[in-house]
């Protein structure tokens, strides 16, 4: 939690939803209903880690100043494409399946550990959607992105069910997969992010800490929208 919050960029009257947790826990599609549902924007910090992790691969960048002057500089943006919902584009190359891949994913997760990335996309991350109600997840966004959210979710799942989760997913795309495999990785992957020394994997205190692992998907995603749907209740009108 080292990084200076650029509290100039100020929540406004918005309404700020922050969902973190570890992969395949349900965050994505559980927060995309969620925004669906209430018209908030959706921001899946994930996918801005990845597009600098698939810039490095691409380039061959491995120093840590020059992956923050990478992440600064990122021409990255979401556009909602008819028929396909949101997509991620890298200088207007639609990247999406891309950034989906197993060694983006890997890649993300160290060039996540790297202050100066991390600092270089703070700002990006609050600013996105404007004056907009949003909903974000990833693994930092109700600690240090907005840790002033009006409501934090921590969303998480075994690591066992989950694993499980995206091998299923992986098989539906066609991809050959093998389970251990996935959990080994995903288990590694867990241990990076939980004990980087920069704004680690973690539930801010005042998070609601939601398990997933014995819910089914419409049942995760009503536990959220109960919970979002008392915070959109309560606003001032
Ligand atoms: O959620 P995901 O699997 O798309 O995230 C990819 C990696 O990015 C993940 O291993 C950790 C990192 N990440 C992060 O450090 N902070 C965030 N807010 C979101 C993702």
């Amino acid at each position: 939690m080292n990084n200076p919050l650029p509290e100039h960029i100020a929540k406004g009257s918005r309404l700020v939803v922050a969902v973190d947790g570890p992969a395949g826990a349900g965050k994505g599609a559980i927060c995309r209903a969620v925004a669906e549902k209430f018209g908030f924007s959706y921001l899946d910090t994930g996918s801005i880690y990845r597009g600098v992790a698939l810039l490095a691969l691409q380039k061959g960048v491995t120093d840590d100043e020059e992956l923050g002057k990478l992440a600064g500089e990122m021409p990255f943006e979401f556009r909602r494409v008819a028929n396909e919902g949101f997509r991620a584009f890298l200088a207007g190359k639609d990247v999406s399946n891309s950034l989906r891949e197993e060694r983006v994913g890997r890649k993300a997760s160290q060039v996540a550990a790297v202050p100066q990335v991390r600092a270089a996309l703070l700002t990006f991350q609050r600013r996105y959607g404007g004056e907009k109600n949003i909903i974000l997840d990833g693994r930092d966004t109700g600690t240090v992105v907005w840790s002033d959210a009006d409501l934090k979710v921590f969303l998480t799942a075994s690591l066992e069910e989950r694993a499980k989760r995206r091998a299923l997913e992986l098989q539906g795309k066609g991809e050959t997969v093998s389970f251990h495999k996935i959990r080994d990785m995903m288990a590694e992957r867990d241990a990076r992010d939980e004990s980087r020394t920069h704004a680690p994997l973690a539930s801010a205190t005042d998070a609601h800490y939601v398990d997933t692992t014995l819910l089914t998907l419409d049942e995760s995603i009503d536990s959220v929208v109960k919970l979002v749907d008392k915070l959109v209740g309560n606003k001032p009108r």
